[in-house]
Parts: structure tokens; C-alpha cells; sequence
């Protein structure tokens, strides 16, 4: 697959789709991870003389009132301080505004697109890859450049609708992402899988896609209570994603040396953090009572196998982060990982911003920025974003 490396960028009008969906609070980016991510590209390609002119998507665009909260205004200033240059932002989608602030470009400047989901407003013409948007987008350039990782998933206007009509190629950003989740393709072993959030229903692709070739998959989170409710315990008001029960029953009797369970839990019985830490063994819950973290000894065992791993890989976190109490299972094998140097991909999502928030994220081996993209390429799926380049 072509890269940027392989394009002749100079004097080009070069589009790159970046993926600037941060998180954005009161006009403030929270976490400029993503932005960050996409630096390299966007400066390789200033430094080979490119005019260069950003796409992104920010948020979901579903009625007006979307729209503001959603400008990407807060980005192109992210971005020039980060840049240390000019970037100039047109807070239009298409039109002359847009196409006059383009054909007025010299080597070097920078050009923001406003939010691309602004399309969606009318008939969701950038989430459909409406063919005339594509083809609009396309003509306003002469290359390519996807480095959206995070939204390899989709088939939008802005990734597969220019890819089709333009010479194009993959940034530095989706390199690096690729490459480190190409290693779990033929895994080195023991290849450990550690599994959390809140519903199996999430994580069945994956678990289905990567229970033949792991050793182990270490099931925590929200997610683990429906495994242990399927195994006959009782599980109180934990929560239940009871229509997956069959397929837990199912994956545990097909790989019951594969599957591990959590043997002791951090419980109360309200969902909030009033009540102070307990933990209580796996067998021992009652009716009224509810898991919100894994205990010690779960830990201890987790961190058994992962100290084995050759390779492992982590999607959703074990416990319930957004309280500072049942943070500890997450935080504790994170700690584990970081100083035992095991070789782990953070899968995205709400893993990464765990990690990122207690600052892990930039002391493990890979720490994705695609969520959504990571489970999909981890379900074996085919990213629509990446065939384009193909
Ligand atoms: C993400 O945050 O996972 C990507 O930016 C894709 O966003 P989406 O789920 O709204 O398509």
C-alpha cells in the first residue's frame, strides 16, 4: 500500500483526512491526543512543499443544534499552536468561500475544513459517502492522504469518496497503527487478550475472531459478571447483558482453558462511590450486592499470565473508571504492565483515555487512537478507509 513516502507532494494540492474528533468541553479540547498523532504527517508534508488542506469529521451531526457545539474551530487553533504556523480555517464544507481560500494557497499554507459530519445534515451525505460530495471534495486537490485511523471503520465522503477519485495513500499515523496491530495478526505467544467494558454484546466479534489463536482472554469490566452469571454465580445486581448469556455458556464450554474469570470482586450496593471499598470472593456475592472493580486477587492472577506474554492486547477497562474507587483493578494492572515492560496494544477508546488519564498511555507499547477502528480490525473485519488506499 502506497504511503506518503511514495507521493510526489511538492507544489500539490495534498488533502489529508485526518481524525480530529477530541473530546471538546465549554470550547475547550479536554484531550489533544489525536491532534498530536497527526502532526507528523501534516509537518512531512509542509516540509516536501505541500499546500495542505485538512479534512475531519467532529462528533455526530444530527440537527442544527449540533452543529455549534461541533465546530472545529477549537481544532485550527490546536493546531497553530502546535504547528507553529497559520492555519487558515474555512467554516464551510464546500462553496466558493472554500475553493477561493484553496486556489489562493502557496507552498506551505495550511487550510482547515470545517467539521465534514456538517454534511449530514442534509440526507447524512459525508456518513453515506454520498458519490457527488466524494467527488466535490476530490476536485479540489491533486492527492490523497488518509491518516485517520480512527475512522478507518467508516465509509465516509471524506475517506473512501476521495480515495476513489484521487491518487492516494496512507499517512504516518495509520502506518504506525497498522503495523503495531499487524504483529496480533500471527501472534508471537503466549498472546495474551485482556477484555473490559460494560456488555459482551460489544466484544463478541472479537472474542469470536481471537479465542482460536490467544492463550489467554483475561475478562474483566462490567462484561465479566454476565460470564460468571452464565457459570451458575450469583452475581447480585451486577450487571447483565442477558442476551448474551447463551454465547458466554458457549464460548466457556468450546475454550474453558482459555477464558479466565475474575475469582474476587470490589463490591457495594448502590452505584455510586459512597460506600467504602470492599472486596468479597466470587462465590460470596449477595443479592444486593453489585461488582464495580476486580479484587487483588484477580489482579494477581491477570498479572500471572500477562508477565508470561509475548504479546497482549487491551480493550475496555475492569472496572467502572469514571469512579475514583473502582478505578484500582485498571489502574493496578496498567501499573503492572508498565513496569514489567510487557509488550501490550491498547486498543483504543476508553482504555486508552484510562491510561491517558493516569498517565500510562505514553509508557506502553502501542496506545491506539481508533476505538471503534481497533475492535473492528480485532473482529477481523475489512476497513472500508484502508481498501480505498488499496
Ligand atoms: C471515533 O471516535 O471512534 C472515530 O472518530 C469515529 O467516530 P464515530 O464513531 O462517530 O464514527
Amino acid at each position: 500500500m502506497k504511503t506518503i513516502k511514495d507521493m510526489n507532494l511538492e507544489n500539490k494540492k495534498v488533502l489529508i483526512r485526518c481524525d480530529f474528533n477530541v473530546p471538546i468541553k465549554d470550547g475547550n479540547i479536554v484531550d489533544d491526543t489525536r491532534i498530536t498523532a497527526a502532526l507528523p504527517t501534516i509537518q512531512y508534508a509542509l516540509e516536501k512543499k505541500a499546500k495542505v488542506i485538512l479534512f475531519s469529521h467532529l462528533g455526530r451531526i444530527k440537527e442544527e443544534a449540533d452543529l455549534i457545539k461541533n465546530n472545529l474551530a477549537p481544532v485550527a487553533k490546536r493546531l497553530e499552536e502546535l504547528l507553529k504556523r497559520p492555519v487558515t480555517f474555512v467554516e464551510k464544507t464546500r462553496g466558493e468561500i472554500l475553493e477561493n481560500a484553496i486556489n489562493n494557497m502557496n507552498e506551505q499554507d495550511i487550510v482547515l475544513v470545517q467539521n465534514t459530519r456538517y454534511e449530514d445534515l442534509n440526507g447524512k451525505k459525508e456518513s453515506k459517502n454520498d458519490p457527488e460530495l466524494g467527488a466535490y471534495w476530490a476536485s479540489l486537490g491533486d492527492v490523497f492522504v488518509n491518516d485517520a485511523f480512527g475512522t478507518i471503520h467508516r465509509a465516509h465522503a471524506s475517506n473512501v469518496g476521495i480515495a476513489s477519485h484521487l491518487d492516494s495513500c496512507i499517512g504516518f499515523l495509520i502506518e504506525k497503527e497498522l503495523t503495531a496491530l499487524k504483529e496480533l495478526d500471527n501472534p508471537e505467544h503466549p498472546f495474551i487478550v485482556v477484555l473490559g467494558g460494560a456488555k459482551v454484546a460489544d466484544k463478541v466479534g472479537v472474542i469470536e475472531n481471537l479465542v482460536k489463536k490467544a492463550d489467554k482472554i483475561l475478562i474483566g469490566g462490567g462484561m465479566a459478571f454476565t460470564f460468571l452469571k452464565a457459570e451458575g454465580y450469583e452475581i447480585g445486581n451486577s450487571l447483565l447483558d442477558e442476551e448474551s448469556i447463551d454465547f458466554c455458556k458457549k464460548i466457556v464450554k468450546a475454550y474453558p482453558d482459555k477464558i479466565v474469570l475474575p475469582v474476587d470482586v470490589a463490591i457495594t450496593t448502590e452505584y455510586s462511590e459512597k460506600e467504602e471499598h470492599r472486596v468479597k470472593d466470587i462465590s460470596d456475592l449477595e443479592y444486593n450486592e453489585m461488582g464495580l472493580d476486580i479484587g487483588p486477587n484477580t489482579e494477581k492472577l491477570f498479572e500471572n499470565y500477562l508477565k508470561e506474554a509475548k504479546i497482549a492486547v487491551w480493550n475496555g477497562p475492569l472496572g467502572v473508571y469514571e469512579f475514583e474507587k473502582y478505578k484500582q483493578g485498571t489502574n493496578h494492572i496498567l501499573q503492572f504492565i508498565v513496569d514489567n515492560n510487557i509488550k501490550i496494544i491498547l486498543g483504543g477508546g476508553d482504555i486508552v483515555a484510562a491510561a491517558s488519564t493516569s498517565g500510562y498511555k505514553d509508557k506502553v507499547y502501542h496506545a491506539s487512537t481508533g476505538g471503534g477502528a481497533t475492535l473492528e480490525y480485532l473482529e477481523g473485519k475489512t476497513l472500508p478507509g484502508l481498501e480505498a488506499i488499496k
